[in-house]
Order: structure tokens, then sequence, then C-alpha cells
């Protein structure tokens, strides 16, 4: 047995022990359990060896610890190297796995936008949001009297023949203007009024630059006072915005039954600069929108007494925007929901 009670042999055993297990470690929990499973300080098997110092001969109990320790201190070096080791082996399985060719082409990912008239009655009422106006919808199906007889046009007057109706019934209707809400309107709230209107209207009208369904913002402002200049004040400052700075306006005298005077709202065309282009036909500008001042009649039909109160009105066709700012030559192209058109229109 030795002076040791045979402990040399159980250190070469434990180091074979170790060693063969060491071999088939291949992950860092299998090195860990490996750890436990020698240095474990209470039930690890070099531990457990000093269960045998009590068999020793007092003084060659020094020589038995030293012997125990050092084999603590190789064991311990050996898992550090087994370790890093199986870590090196890991982390390169991870690269492996992990591994991304950056020379490889990127897959486009495809990004939605807002449909170009959204995106357009967005900007419009962002504009007309910041001058301080509120929204108010009215409704797609109107009866007779807000869509004509209250904006002064009457069942006999010519105007009618201005917007080809869809009637409902003798009633009602898919109205033709937003310029209905204008009377929903001045009939609820008392001036001063700011108010802008989007949404659907409907026209038997179909062509290159007409649809059967289209959008229009209305803008109404009633007050003491209100003039034209505020009107062109206010429709600078929109075409400026959605047409670029150095665009101008010009008026030029129209009709509609309901606004005294009315007016034609030009544009300086923001592709030529004025010059002339086929944008423009030539004239250097371009018709954006009919305006004017409400008519005398309207207000009292709302009950709005016109020596106190003036207000002014008009109409934005959304579609006509979105064409002109956008350049799209067919009504039909925002309409036809054509992915590969619409997502070329993100501003
Ligand atoms: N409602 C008119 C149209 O649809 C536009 C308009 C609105 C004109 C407000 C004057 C004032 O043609």
């Amino acid at each position: 047995m030795g002076k040791l009670n045979g402990l040399e042999d159980k250190v070469a055993e434990i180091k074979a022990r170790l060693e063969e297990a060491a071999s088939e470690m291949g992950t860092s929990k299998e090195v860990y359990e490996g750890m436990k499973e020698f240095l474990d300080p209470k039930k690890g098997r070099i531990s457990q060896l000093m269960k045998d110092m009590r068999e020793v001969a007092p003084e060659d109990r020094a020589e038995f610890g030293k012997t125990v320790n050092a084999l603590k201190t190789w064991a311990q070096d050996r898992f550090d190297t087994i370790g890093s080791e199986v870590k090196q082996q890991e982390l390169m399985m991870r690269y492996r796995k992990e591994f991304v060719d950056v020379t490889l082409p990127s897959v486009s990912l495809k990004k939605g936008n807002l449909h170009p008239i959204t995106q357009v009655r967005e900007q419009l009422i962002d504009i007309f949001a910041s001058m301080g106006f509120t929204i108010y919808e009215g409704s797609e199906i109107e009866n007779d009297y807000y869509n004509f007889t209250a904006l002064n046009t009457p069942q006999d007057h010519p105007a009618r023949d201005m917007q080809d109706t869809f009637y409902l019934s003798p009633e009602f209707l898919l109205r033709t203007q937003t310029s209905s809400g204008q009377i929903h309107v001045m009939e609820n709230e008392k001036p001063p009024i700011k108010i802008l209107s989007p949404g659907k209207v409907f026209r038997s009208d179909d062509d290159a630059t007409h649809s059967p369904m289209f959008s229009q913002m209305e803008g109404l402002v009633v007050d003491k006072h209100i003039a034209l200049s505020d009107l062109q004040g206010m429709l600078d400052i929109f075409v400026q915005k959605i047409y670029g700075e150095g665009t101008r306006t010009r008026l030029r005298p129209s009709y509609f039954p309901f606004t005294e005077p009315s007016v034609e709202v030009d544009c300086s065309c923001f592709s030529c600069g004025g010059k002339g282009c086929r944008l423009c036909k030539g004239t250097g500008w371009i018709e954006v929108l009919g305006a004017g001042i409400v008519n005398r009649k309207v207000l009292e039909n709302c009950g709005i007494d016109p020596d106190e109160y003036s207000g002014l009105a008009f109409g934005i066709g959304i579609e006509r925007t979105a064409m002109l700012k956008y350049g799209i030559n067919n009504i039909k192209l925002l309409f036809e929901s054509d992915i590969d058109v619409l997502s070329q229109i993100d501003d």
C-alpha cells in the first residue's frame, strides 16, 4: 500500500479517468458536469480522496495533502484548457450556423404607401388646419335642398345643368359638391366659422379628367368683413405649399350660384414658371379651383345676417390637385389600384 495508503495509484486512476472523460467532452455543459464530478468541494472525486488521510500516519499527512492539492491544481488546469477549447469549438459552430453572406443581393422589402388621393387630402388638411380650419364631414347622400336649393340653385335654375346629378329619388341624390356642407355648418353654427369639408362627390361624367366619383375639399369662412383678399391670401399659401414656393395665384371672374362675386382661381405654372409650356397650354397659368364670396342669399337661407357677416368659400378638386402635382394625365390611374403606378407616388 505504501506510506500514503495507495494514494499514488488513486491519483493515476483519477487522471486517467479524467482524460478519458475529457476526450468525450464536446459542450460547455459537459465540461461543467465533468468539473462537478472531479472538483466539487464536497462530493468531487478529488475531495473524496481526503477521506483516506485518516489511514495515513500523522507525519505523512502533509505529503498526502500536498499530493491531493497538486492533483486538484492539475485537474483545474485541465478543465480550464478543455473548457476554453470547447468554447472555441462552440463559437466556431455558431459562426458557421449564423454565417451571413454579405455579397448576396438584398431582398427588397415592399413598403406600402398611402394612396395619392389620401396623401393630397392629408396635405390639404394640414395646410388649412395650420390656418385654423376645422373639419366637417358631411354625408354623401343629400337632399335636394342642401345640394342645390339652399345654395341658391332652385329647381328651375339653369346652373343645375352644370352638374349632371345622380338622383336617388325626386328628393334625394348623391351630392354633386361638398358645398352642401356649407349649409349644414351655417345652419348649426354661429359665425365666426372656419371649416374644411373633404369628401366624395358624384357626377355623371366620365373621361380622361373626370370620373363619376371624385373628391373635393370645401373651405368656408364666415365672419365680419371677410373679403376676396382674405380668400386670395389663404389660397396663395395653399398653392405655395402644394405646388412650390414661387407659385402665385390669379383670380378670374366666373359664375357659381352660391357665390357673388365668383372666381376661378389659377396658379402660375409650376412646370415652366409662367413662360408657357404643355402643362399650362402655353398660357403660364393653370386653373386650380372655384371660389368666391358667399352669396348674401345663401347666408340668409341659413339665418345669418348678410349685413353683419360675409363669407368666402372655395372648392378644391382633390384628384385634380393630385394629377397636377404628380403629373398624372388620366384620372383612371387614381382609381385602378395598380400598385406599380401608386407606389411611385410617395411624398
Ligand atoms: N362647388 C363648386 C363646384 O363643385 C366649387 C365651389 C365651391 C365654387 C365653393 C365656389 C365656392 O364646382
